[in-house]
């Protein structure tokens, strides 16, 4: 029997991730290994827990008893465990170098120990580029990270890209553009807008908002995911975006209309330190296996919105407690 691992598969792309495998690869053992920090919710996965082929774990990445203990149990690593958010990164970097470098070095340490392991994908983002005013990034460009979060991650793929020429230890590693879909935690500038939208409150746009994001319906990451998992080549990256480039503000005019709310509900704030302007990724290498995005950016945008507004019991208790007093903190270095 095939077993595979999904390290953070509590969090947003984890846990739509491990949904995916139970839907299209029932015959796996799913192991979902999540540490449960604030963006860590058992909640996202609930429909799993009755799956016979399903079991969790709570546990940290860094835990080297731990890691040592299940890596040689599985066939099959995909490690979402990390911290995510770029501005808690510029306010506290420390544990993203802990997670996102650590956690990913003590992986790849038990899987170069174990003879088990078929493939290991560590997942990246698009970030760790850096800033592209023109054009778009291809897999073998150098990495320009600009915040702590980002710098982490390129530290973490450099290790995975360095087991992969020293030891040859499986591993593969995609870089995706931003994502959106259900369960991504309110922080993230598409829930939080909705969220508070539907709350009536204002969203605090940074700077000019006229920085770009390319939007991913994270199923789409999903399946580019799998496909890397199962079909990619060994050693190798590849990105993953939807080509669907719109900046700051054309995003939040667009939930400002689908939630019917004027434009008097965005509130301009400082500018976020480091706030790299473009991100763009050339996905040729992931399209030549065959994959390309199947979401049409509005409908799945409304399908998110309408999400969030099916499920305030979701968010309503995420967004009140460690939020309310990180908030706080947010507001008062903003203008
Ligand atoms: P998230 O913040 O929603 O979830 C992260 C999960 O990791 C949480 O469940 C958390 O509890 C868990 N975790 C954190 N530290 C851990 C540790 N030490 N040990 C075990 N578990 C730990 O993140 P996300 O948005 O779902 O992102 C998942 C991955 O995808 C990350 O590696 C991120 O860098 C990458 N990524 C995200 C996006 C995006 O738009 N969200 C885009 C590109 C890449
Ligand atoms: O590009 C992939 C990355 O996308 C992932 O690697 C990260 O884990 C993920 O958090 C995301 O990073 P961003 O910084 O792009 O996402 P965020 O949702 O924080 O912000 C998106 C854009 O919106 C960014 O230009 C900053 C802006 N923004 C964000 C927030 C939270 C605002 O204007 N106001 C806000 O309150």
């Amino acid at each position: 029997m095939t077993t595979i691992l999904i390290t953070g598969g509590c969090g947003f792309i984890g846990s739509n991730y491990a949904r995916y495998v139970s839907r299209h690869h029932p015959e796996y053992k799913m192991i979902v290994l999540d540490k449960l920090t604030y963006a860590g919710n058992p909640e996202n996965i609930s429909d799993l827990k009755n799956n016979p082929n399903f079991s969790f774990i709570k546990g940290d990445i860094c835990d080297e008893k731990l890691i040592t203990e299940i890596v040689p149990k599985v066939d099959y690593i995909v490690n979402f465990a990390a911290e995510t958010h770029v501005d808690r990164s510029i306010s506290e970097p420390d544990a993203f170098i802990k997670t996102d470098i650590f956690g990913t070095h003590n992986i790849l340490e038990a899987v170069r120990n174990s003879s088990n392991v078929k493939r290991f994908l560590q997942i990246s983002t698009d970030e760790v580029y850096g800033s592209i005013l023109e054009g778009s990034f291809r897999e073998d460009d150098p990495l320009e990270p600009s915040s702590p979060y980002s710098a982490s991650k390129a530290g973490a793929d450099l290790m995975c890209l360095a087991y992969w020429t020293t030891y040859k230890t499986p591993i593969l590693i995609t870089r995706s553009s931003n994502n959106y879909g259900p369960y991504q935690y309110p922080e993230k500038v598409i829930p939080l807008f909705v969220t508070n939208l539907i709350e009536n409150k204002q969203v605090p746009l940074y700077g000019d908002g006229l920085n770009v994001r390319d939007w991913l319906y994270v199923e789409d990451n999903c399946v580019g995911i799998d496909l890397i998992l199962h079909e990619g080549k060994l050693g190798e990256i590849y990105n993953i975006g939807a080509g669907e480039e719109v900046t700051n503000l054309e995003l939040t005019h667009l939930l400002l209309e689908m939630l019917d709310k004027p434009k008097s509900m965005i509130r301009p704030v400082e500018d976020r330190k480091g706030h790299d302007r473009r991100y763009s990724v050339d996905c040729s290498k992931l399209r030549s296996l065959g994959w390309k995005p199947l979401a049409d950016f509005k409908e799945s945008i409304k399908q998110t919105v309408a999400w969030y507004q099916a499920n305030r019991a979701w968010w309503e208790p995420l967004k009140s407690g460690e939020f309310k007093e990180y908030y706080k903190k947010q507001y008062r270095q903003m203008v």
